[in-house]
This record gives C-alpha cells, structure tokens and sequence, in this order.
C-alpha cells in the first residue's frame, strides 16, 4: 500500500475505509503503535498523501487536498480516542472493584397498620382460626339486612355510611364477611377477617373516614359464651401480656344476642389510672356477642345444634395504644418521618 499513490478521489475513499477498518482491529498497544507509524507518523501514508499533491492538476489538487486533510484529521482523532483500550478485558477500568460489597439498597418498612395486623392474625391463627377476606364495596344486604339491622336503624342512616348507589356502599365494618364466610363454608367455621372499613365520620385524631378492624367468628356444636370470654382472654394476654385482664360490659349489636364490650386492664398503668386509659384503669378495644339465630340463618346455617360467638375489633386503636401515637390522621398521610420508625 505504501508505495501506491493515491491520486484519484474513489482511491482516497478506499483507502479511507481500510484505514477505519484496521484502526478497528486494533487490540493492543503494540498494534496501535504499528498503525500510528503506518498512517500517522512523519513518513506515515497520511501524511505523505499531501506530498504527492504537486504533480496534480490545479482544480483536481484543491478537492484533493481537502479531503486528504480531512481523512488525516479524522483518523487522528478516531486514534487519540484508543477505542482499544477500553474495549479489552484485560484493559477494564481499573477504578471498578466487583469484590468490594454493593451499595445499600434503600429498602421500605411495612407500615404499623400492616404490622399490627399481622399480629394480631398470628395469634388467632396459632389458636386455630382461619384467614378469610370480603370486599371493601358491599351491598346493602351484606353490610346491614343479613346482620339483622332493622329496616330503619339509625345506622344506616347517610350519616355514617358512604353509599355508591341506593343498594351499594362501602362497608362500615368488616362483619358482613362473617355472612359471605357462612355461605360459602360449613360449621365448624373459625375464622379471622382483617380488612379496611369506611365511615362517614369527621376526621380529627380520634377518628378518620377509614380504619381497619379485624373481625371473628366461631360456628360450631356447643360454641358458648365460656369459650368467647377464653380466647379473647388467650388473646389479650398474648398481644399485652402474661398478667393482664379483661373486663366484660353488657352491651347491644343487632347481629349478637347477648352483646358485650371487653375493655382490657391498661398495659400502660397496669390499670392504676393514666392519660391513655382516661384514669379508668382500662382500655375499650373490642365489641363481641354470640350470634344472632337470624345471622346464622342469613349465612345458611340451620338448625339447632350450631351456636357461635363473634367479635371485632379496630387495629387503629389497638395501634394508637400499642406504640403510644396521639393522632390517628399519622396512619393514612404518609409522612416518611412518621412511617420511618416503624
Ligand atoms: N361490627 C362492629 C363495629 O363495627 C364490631 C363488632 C361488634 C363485631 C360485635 C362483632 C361483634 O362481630 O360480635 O362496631
């Protein structure tokens, strides 16, 4: 090639694309050494390329030249670049150490809602009950006339629930999945089934337009009140702890008869009397009862021999109460600072 002279502009467009491909090929010093001499160097062909411009005719010599300057130019620059050099395995960026341990990956925590949940659902389920879930978006029916809500009970009313359609609403509790749980399944049913409610309610500290509830419900031959009041204890002495005890008020929902209230001696006080407890010494957590024949009869569970008892009971709270937080709003805005500590 050294010898040839170039003096046609196809000659210069072909030598051009020799060029490019041996710079291409080049892998190592010592190759790129050899090329810069060949092409780039004093007697390189680049260079003397222009040498041979005298013996060309004037008008071919000015295009000529241009494009012999302008191919040295690039190929000089393509050089300088060493594409080599940060192509070779052997030559890798020296500043990369893959021994060295990865960077942390910020990772999320579960939220304290989440958490106390899970919680609570482990210890009903070592005790032997089951997880079910209903929808968030119930029907009437399922929310209030299976439950034996009179045709006009004050809680129906638009005060407290968020209707979608005449027939359709979001659930204010979660015990409409103890009837969707009764028809599809056969005593004895134990089941758990956590969820998000909804409420039309003001929203304050206290209280917020949803929560989460946990709800209970064991049908079986022979399910007493005794059995109710035990594993409710079982509970509270597993989720507060070994020593506390529980308190039983007589209360009223249309879906058990009897109903109760179970307060719990405050964990924090020890039932002594404190801000959190209200200087009552004990703490209302959860509502319970045993269920309605006419519950029972809305889930399709006949006959005599089956009684159960239900209960439910806000995770929100118990929350509030657990990790000492004064403001329930905490839980649904996502603060990160708030969320961060858990
Ligand atoms: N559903 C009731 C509420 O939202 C809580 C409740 C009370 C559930 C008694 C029950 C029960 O299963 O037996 O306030």
């Amino acid at each position: 090639m050294g010898d040839q002279n170039y003096t046609s502009i196809e000659e210069l467009e072909k030598l051009t694309a020799e060029v490019n491909l041996e710079l291409e090929h080049i892998s190592d010093d010592a190759q790129a050494e050899a090329f810069r001499i060949k092409y780039l160097g004093k007697k390189g062909l680049l260079r003397s390329l222009l040498k041979s411009l005298k013996d060309l005719p004037e008008d071919h010599r000015r295009t000529f030249g241009a494009r012999a300057n302008q191919l040295r130019a690039e190929v000089e620059e393509r050089f300088k670049a060493a594409p080599w050099k940060t192509a070779g395995m052997e030559q890798r960026d020296r500043s990369f150490d893959p021994t060295l341990p990865g960077l942390p990956i910020p990772s999320g925590s579960i939220h304290p809602l989440s958490k106390m949940q899970q919680e609570i659902c482990d210890i009903f389920v070592s005790m032997g009950f089951e997880i079910a879930e209903g929808p968030e978006a119930e029907t009437e029916y399922y929310n209030f006339t299976a439950l034996n809500f009179p045709p006009h009970h004050p809680a129906r009313d638009m005060q407290d629930t968020f209707f979608i359609s005449d027939a359709a609403l979001l659930r204010t509790h979660t015990s409409p999945v103890q009837i969707r749980v009764m028809e599809k399944g056969e005593p004895p049913i134990r089941c758990i089934m956590p969820g998000r409610v909804y409420r039309n309610e003001e929203i304050n500290a206290r209280s917020y337009c949803l929560f989460g509830q946990i709800e209970g419900l064991y049908v079986d031959e022979n399910v007493s009140m005794a059995d109710l009041k035990g594993t409710l204890l079982g509970f509270a002495r597993r989720f507060f702890d070994e020593d506390t005890a529980i308190k039983i008020r007589p209360s009223f929902f249309p879906f058990t008869e009897p109903s109760i209230e179970i307060d719990i001696k405050c964990f924090l006080c020890k039932g002594e009397g404190c801000s959190v407890c209200k200087h009552s010494g004990w703490l209302e957590v959860l509502g319970a009862g045993m269920v309605h024949p006419n519950v029972l009869a809305a889930g399709g569970v006949v006959g005599d021999k089956y009684t159960g008892f239900a209960f439910g009971l806000g995770i929100d709270r118990l929350a509030l109460l657990k990790y000492g937080i004064d403001d329930i709003r905490l839980f649904y805005e996502n603060d990160m600072r708030f969320l961060r500590q858990f």
